[in-house]
């Protein structure tokens, strides 16, 4: 065999070593842990958030004027539903579904995802959660997404939880 033969060979098994370590993700399919998101519970079904009940949502999740859904994994689902303290197993994805408007909220036109998914044990530190900006991003730490999530460190860094919902519903 020659030289350059064995080098493609080797890197073949390169990639299909990192492929591997990365769970089988192919680039451009989204991360097998919210895939599925669109099957989970859905906890915004009938009260879907719009406005700016928190008053620190400023140009982020499409903003005061955009309609927000949320979905959360089995995982995460007891904790969320629940009440206070809010302290969520490691495992737990949420996914928040972000639409321009109302009309494209009616249509489910085009919506923006962000998913956040808790990755170390305990609650306390925003660095236990990390954050993907899109459908198919790559979930990673984030000093962006965990910085202002901090305003809700006293419930793991989750906004949108049973008790914020009835608040505002
Ligand atoms: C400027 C503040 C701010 C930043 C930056 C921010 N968020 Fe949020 N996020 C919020 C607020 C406020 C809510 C919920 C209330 C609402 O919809 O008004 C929220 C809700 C969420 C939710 C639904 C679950 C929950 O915590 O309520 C997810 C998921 C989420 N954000 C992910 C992200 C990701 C990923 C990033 C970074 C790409 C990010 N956020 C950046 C303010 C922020």
């Amino acid at each position: 065999m020659k030289a350059r033969q064995l080098k493609v060979i080797g890197a073949l098994t390169v990639a299909a070593v990192v492929t591997t370590a990365c769970s089988g993700l192919i680039k451009g399919d989204p991360d097998e842990r919210w895939a599925d998101y669109k099957t989970w519970t859905k906890i915004t079904e009938g009260r879907t958030g719009t406005g700016d009940p928190t008053g620190f949502i400023g140009n982020v999740h499409k903003g005061r004027d955009g309609y927000r859904d949320v979905y959360v994994n089995d995982i995460g689902k007891d904790t969320l539903l629940g009440s206070a303290p809010y302290v969520f197993p490691v495992g737990s994805v949420v996914v928040k579904e972000q639409f321009n408007n109302k009309a494209d909220w009616e249509a489910q036109k085009n919506p923006g995802v962000t998913v956040s998914l808790k990755a170390v044990e305990g609650s306390g530190a925003a660095t236990n959660w990390i954050w993907a900006n899109s459908y198919t991003g790559t979930a990673g730490k984030s000093d962006f997404c965990a910085g202002c999530h901090t305003i809700a460190a006293k419930d793991d860094f989750v906004f949108t939880h049973e008790d914020f919902l009835s608040a505002e519903n």
